[in-house]
């Protein structure tokens, strides 16, 4: 009897298999487990059993009103200075930092990118803090440019080839936006520091070395000297 049993199992077996294929391919067959054959979250534009207040039965909604896009840029300027969108990465995605694009980027960035962050002290002592770790190296503690990996203590010529300018030359010549497209994505062989610093570390870093350039306040570069244009500058090879 026992053996009988077990000689019937492989036949048993070969019914079920048998009897779930059903002669429409483009069915499923017999289901044994339904909830692992049909999902229980929505297919994407399947009907959905609960309507909107519209009567509208779609399972894919339409976003909320007012969302905006992934890498939107808004026209409207009370937008593009407002604090929290310049703190956000959506101010980021106007960017591609290619390096065909870095001029034309650089000299926009100089235009669109204004600085959101109160100039306090407490924004200042954090930026120093800032520099003091990620910069000094090659731009030097009073940002002259002559950090260690520059410029040996005994005066000799560092490992780093490329000296930076000293930022009270160079800092009146450019605005808020371009400093801080250099500061988020490098230029030439100084490297960028969006992934070390978060939006407002950054512009704390560049409260603090707008102050060694000796700027007060919100004054921004081309504007705290003349109303002129920004500088444009080719950005240059490894210059030794
Ligand atoms: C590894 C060395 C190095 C480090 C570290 C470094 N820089 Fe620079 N930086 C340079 C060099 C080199 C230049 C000059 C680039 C050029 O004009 O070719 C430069 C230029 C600049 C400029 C001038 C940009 C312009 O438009 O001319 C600013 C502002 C600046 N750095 C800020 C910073 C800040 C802020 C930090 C720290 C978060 C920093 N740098 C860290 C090497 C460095």
């Amino acid at each position: 009897m026992r053996n009988q049993i077990i000689k019937l199992i492989p036949v048993v077996a070969v019914a079920l298999v048998l009897a779930s294929c059903g002669r429409d391919v483009k069915e499923p067959g017999r289901i044994y487990m339904p909830d692992m054959t049909y999902s229980n979250s929505y297919k994407a534009y399947t009907a959905s059993d609960i309507a909107t207040p519209e009567g509208n039965f779609m399972s894919a909604r339409y976003p909320a009103a007012k969302t905006i896009p992934y890498g939107y840029i808004p026209s409207d300027s009370a937008v593009r200075r407002n604090p929290a969108y310049l703190m956000s990465y959506v101010a980021k995605n106007h960017y591609t930092h290619s390096a065909e694009n870095w001029q034309a980027e650089f000299d926009r960035a100089g235009k669109e990118i204004k600085d959101p962050l109160p100039y306090t002290d407490e924004n200042k002592t954090e930026g120093k803090r800032l520099y003091d770790i990620n910069c000094t190296p090659c731009h030097g503690s009073g940002g002259e440019g002559n950090g260690q990996l520059v410029e040996l203590p005994g005066g000799g010529d560092g490992p780093f080839t490329s000296r930076p300018p000293a930022y009270k030359t160079r800092i009146p010549q450019v605005n808020d936006g371009n400093i801080f497209y250099v500061v988020s994505y490098g230029k030439n062989m100084m490297g960028g520091y969006g992934f070390q610093l978060n939006v407002k570390e950054r512009w704390q870093v560049i409260h603090y070395i707008k102050s060694l350039a000796g700027i007060t306040g919100d004054a921004t570069g081309a504007g705290a000297i003349a109303s002129a244009a920004p500088v444009k500058e080719e950005p240059k090879k490894k210059s030794k």
